[in-house]
């Protein structure tokens, strides 16, 4: 692993690979161990979350399904970053046991608006998967049930996060360069 730069910015390793690789393999054996005898549904929040949900549902060892949404922020005047709507979920989560999988909860506004949401489909259970995790995100009231990684509120990039749109293929996670 070696720096990286994007837009003039420079970013350093933080989590190699293989780090990742044995959190998922650790955290989809807790969900296995939770869910077990149940077919649970995983919904993954797109952008992000993609390379993690995919590598996380593969490696849990049970009978599963997995479907995508993206929230929908409000634009122009409206504070950037608020959630309006959820996108594409077209599954009836009623009675069922969902897992959410997020790549990271930073304050927390996006996962508090699509759990208070989800919740009135009446799900049985609902979980929260998150690879990353800046705990300040609790001030929301939002506690992920599955957190990979907990860290402090710096800048990241790679394995799904972006920086505009791009750094998201990158294998390792890199943190911005402190001066
Ligand atoms: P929230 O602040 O918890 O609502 O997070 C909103 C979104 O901001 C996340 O889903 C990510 O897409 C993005 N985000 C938060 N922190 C970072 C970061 O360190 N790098 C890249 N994207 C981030
Ligand atoms: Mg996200």
């Amino acid at each position: 692993m070696k720096q990286v730069q994007y837009n003039g910015l420079t970013f350093v390793p933080f989590i190699s690979k293989e780090e990742i690789a044995k959190r998922v393999r650790e955290i989809a054996a807790d969900i296995k161990a939770d869910f077990d005898g149940t077919v649970p549904l995983f919904i993954c929040v797109l952008n992000g979350a993609f390379p993690f949900a995919a590598d996380l549902f593969r490696a849990v060892d049970m009978d599963a399904e997995i479907t995508f949404i993206r929230l929908k922020s409000y634009q122009g005047t409206e504070t950037s970053g608020k959630v309006k709507e959820i996108v594409g979920l077209s599954e009836d989560i009623k009675g069922r046991n969902v897992i959410i999988i997020e790549d990271i909860v930073d304050t927390g506004h996006t996962l508090a608006k699509l759990v208070t949401d989800l919740q009135q489909k009446e799900p049985a259970r609902l979980k929260i998967a998150t690879l990353l995790f800046k705990p300040e995100a609790e001030r929301n009231g939002v506690k992920p049930d599955y957190v990979g990684f907990s860290i402090d509120p710096r800048f990241i990039i790679g394995y799904g996060l972006d920086l505009d749109g791009m750094a998201r293929n990158l294998e390792d996670i890199y943190v911005l360069k402190q001066d």
